[in-house]
């Protein structure tokens, strides 16, 4: 029998292991081990229980309710989008979506843009507001590949340091959005546990070293 009162999705990777850092600064998360193969860790002394999961299976987590809480990117947040409480931002994972692609290749023309991408919804989205046509390529990775070999015109992606887009002959066409990590929440556990809810909140903010 769990006798948790907040469960909380956090994501694997790089992401991940700065939000547990953040977390345990006031000790959160405690009982938590991301070097382990565990998916699922108990923090007794808190009452809370964490999932480690996919950054896109996060959201999925707390849009349906399995966890109340999640930790992830705004990248992920926008290209999932659901109806979800965005409670902070971790001020942590800061990075940028662009349309990248070779020198002087142009974005916006009268015949559809061929675009590769790991964010299909984004670049739909994105596109459609600009009147753009676009068909989507969707790739799973290493998507800077796609205008060297002629598989699309242009990418969007996230870019961090440039250095994958200068290695690869690349360049930023046109800035799109500035992304960080946030916490967000499921919009009925938010209701039924907002004091527990806004006590982890508090405690992240003085983790993050401001006052709340
Ligand atoms: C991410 C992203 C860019 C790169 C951005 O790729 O898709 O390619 O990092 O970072 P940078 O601007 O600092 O180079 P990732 O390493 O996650 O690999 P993947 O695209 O193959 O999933
Ligand atoms: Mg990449």
């Amino acid at each position: 029998m769990n006798n948790e009162i907040l469960t909380i999705a956090l994501a694997k990777g790089r992401l991940g292991k700065e939000a547990y850092k953040l977390l345990n600064k006031t000790n959160l998360a405690n009982n938590v081990d991301l070097k382990s193969r565990k998916l699922i860790f108990n923090d007794e002394l808190n009452r809370i229980r964490y999932f480690y999961v996919k950054p896109t299976d996060v959201v999925t987590y707390v849009l349906q309710g399995v966890a109340d809480l999640g930790i992830v990117g705004k990248d992920n947040i926008l290209e999932e989008a659901g109806d979800l409480y965005e409670l902070l931002d971790l001020e942590m994972g800061a990075c940028k979506f662009s349309i990248a692609g070779k020198k002087g290749q142009r974005v916006y023309r009268d015949e559809a843009l061929k675009v590769a991408t790991k964010y299909p919804n984004i670049a739909k989205n994105y596109f459609k507001e600009k009147q753009q046509k676009i068909e989507v390529i969707k790739l799973n990775g290493s998507v800077e590949l796609a205008p060297l070999v002629g598989l699309s015109d242009v990418i969007v992606d996230i870019v961090e340091t440039g250095n994958t887009l200068r290695a690869n002959g690349l360049e930023v066409l046109e800035d799109m959005y500035s992304i960080s990590a946030k916490l967000i929440a499921n919009r009925t556990s938010y209701r039924f546990k907002k004091q527990e809810i806004e006590l982890v909140m508090k405690l992240i903010a003085i983790g993050k070293g401001e006052s709340c």
